[in-house]
């Protein structure tokens, strides 16, 4: 918003490092393209450091064409429309408004992306309320392969913290639930399935 504001929110991207962990561990070439973080990176992975929205998408551009997309990133939804080039400063009475426009969808610029299409395209959805009716939606609109529907709402899982509690929901339908575990231990049942689905699709195009 200015020189020392900005529109966070409290993702803490591990569970978005971890996966790109485990997919590298697995064997799988892997760039994390990663927001502003505490983590200390594993110097196994290739990390591309970005600040907002804007950048995570250039970045991600840059990185085309992939065979898999995750997108584990909690991208902001709106960005100031114009950035302050002073401090705002608190003289009004009220700040009744900030002018905000939306930034553009990542995960469904990769899904609808016809030329560069990665094979497989993972969103991430949290929710706090009617969480796999609100992810199958949202794996509708943004025309991914499988999302994770992430419950938000307890603050042992989800943002922030070490555990997280996930279901996996495929185009098909299917749901696979992972009950709370550490986000590392989820990231590997993600990891493997990525490659599972990247097999099963490979042997049914060749
Ligand atoms: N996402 C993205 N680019 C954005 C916003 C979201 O790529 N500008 C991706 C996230 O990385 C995630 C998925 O979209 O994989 C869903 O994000 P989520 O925050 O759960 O939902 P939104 O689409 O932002 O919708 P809402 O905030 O209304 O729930």
């Amino acid at each position: 918003m200015d020189p020392v504001r900005y529109i966070s929110n409290e993702s803490s991207g591990k569970q978005g490092y971890e996966i790109a962990l485990a997919l590298s561990r697995l064997g799988v070439k892997t760039t994390l393209v990663a927001g502003p973080t505490s983590i200390n990176f594993s110097k196994d992975i290739k990390v591309k450091k970005i600040v907002n929205a804007d950048e995570m998408m250039a970045a991600v551009q840059k990185l085309l064409p992939v065979d898999v997309a995750v997108c584990a990133a909690a991208v902001a939804d709106f960005k100031p429309k114009n950035k302050n080039k002073q401090k705002i400063k608190k003289d009004k009475q009220n700040l009744n408004s900030l002018n905000l426009e939306k930034n553009r969808d990542i995960l469904e610029y990769l899904s609808k992306n016809n030329k560069l299409r990665p094979k497989l395209v993972v969103g991430f959805s949290a929710e706090t309320e009617n969480l796999i009716e609100n992810s199958t939606q949202k794996l509708n609109q943004k025309h991914c392969d499988m999302i994770i529907a992430n419950d938000i709402s307890k603050k042992e899982t989800g943002f922030n913290v070490d555990h997280n509690k996930i279901s996996i929901v495929e185009r098909s339908g299917k749901i696979e639930s992972i009950p709370k575990n550490t986000k590392s231990y989820i990231a590997v049942k993600i990891a493997k399935k990525i490659i599972d689905k990247l097999l099963v699709n490979d042997k049914n195009t060749n």
